[in-house]
């Protein structure tokens, strides 16, 4: 049986790293087999390409030229890593994905929904998420705790959180927008919660949208 398919979405620093490892360890827990996966990245090709895009010393491009860039990438993910996965009856759990190319080059960077529906049909064909947990946090916040993250781990403040608030904002919003159009898919989550609160919602929303897992 084909495996499920679930993605972690939402603005900087919301907790989608976290929560995406602790979802897949608990249906490790429960005998799945599951990998972990991002986007930017995913697969050795898209990897470099996520270097790339974002190196805050990258010249400034335009959101066409950037969906090109992760269409690309992903186009090797969904190929390489994703589709074989779930054609094996793996679950993957993946950091981002389509949702964040609709926000962050869409609703914030202007590209039509024309040209990323026809990007997603050529890249990601049938191989769309099952369910996608949207981290909704005020974007102060999430940049807050991003910085703290950066100072304890000392890994540099990539080319997006670099950008001023009211950008952030635009991108909260494009996410809420996008969540009221796909109510069947897309669950939004309140991030400002405890980590542990959120995880159980999420495992809660889970069953009940695609059943025990
Ligand atoms: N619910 C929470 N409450 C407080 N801090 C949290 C919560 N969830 C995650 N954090 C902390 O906030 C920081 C950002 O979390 P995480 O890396 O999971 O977010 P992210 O959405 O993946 O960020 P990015 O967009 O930068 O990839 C981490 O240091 C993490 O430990
Ligand atoms: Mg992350």
């Amino acid at each position: 049986m084909r495996g499920k398919f679930i993605t972690f979405e939402g603005g900087e620093g919301s907790g989608k790293s976290t929560q995406a490892r602790l979802l897949a360890e608990h249906l490790r827990a429960l005998g799945r087999t599951v990998i972990e996966t991002r986007e930017p990245g995913g697969s050795p090709f898209a990897e470099r390409v996520r270097a790339f895009i974002l190196d805050p010393t990258t010249p400034p491009h335009a959101p066409l030229s950037e969906a090109l860039l992760f269409s690309a990438a992903r186009a090797d993910h969904v190929a390489g890593t994703i589709r074989p996965a779930l054609a094996a009856g793996t679950w993957v759990v993946c950091d981002r994905f389509t949702d964040s190319t609709r926000v962050y080059q869409g609703a914030a960077g202007g590209l039509s929904s024309d040209v990323l529906d026809e990007l997603e049909r050529i890249v990601v064909g049938p191989t769309r998420p099952d369910l996608t947990f949207l981290l909704d946090l005020d974007p102060a916040s999430g940049l807050g705790r991003a910085q703290r993250r950066a100072v304890a781990t000392g890994a540099p403040t990539d080319a997006y959180e670099a950008r001023d608030l009211a950008y952030h904002e635009r991108l909260r919003r494009g996410f809420l927008d996008l969540a009221r159009g796909s109510p069947g898919r897309l669950v939004v989550v309140d991030a400002g919660a405890a980590v542990h609160v959120i995880a159980n919602q999420i495992r809660t929303h889970l069953a009940e949208r695609l059943g025990a897992p």
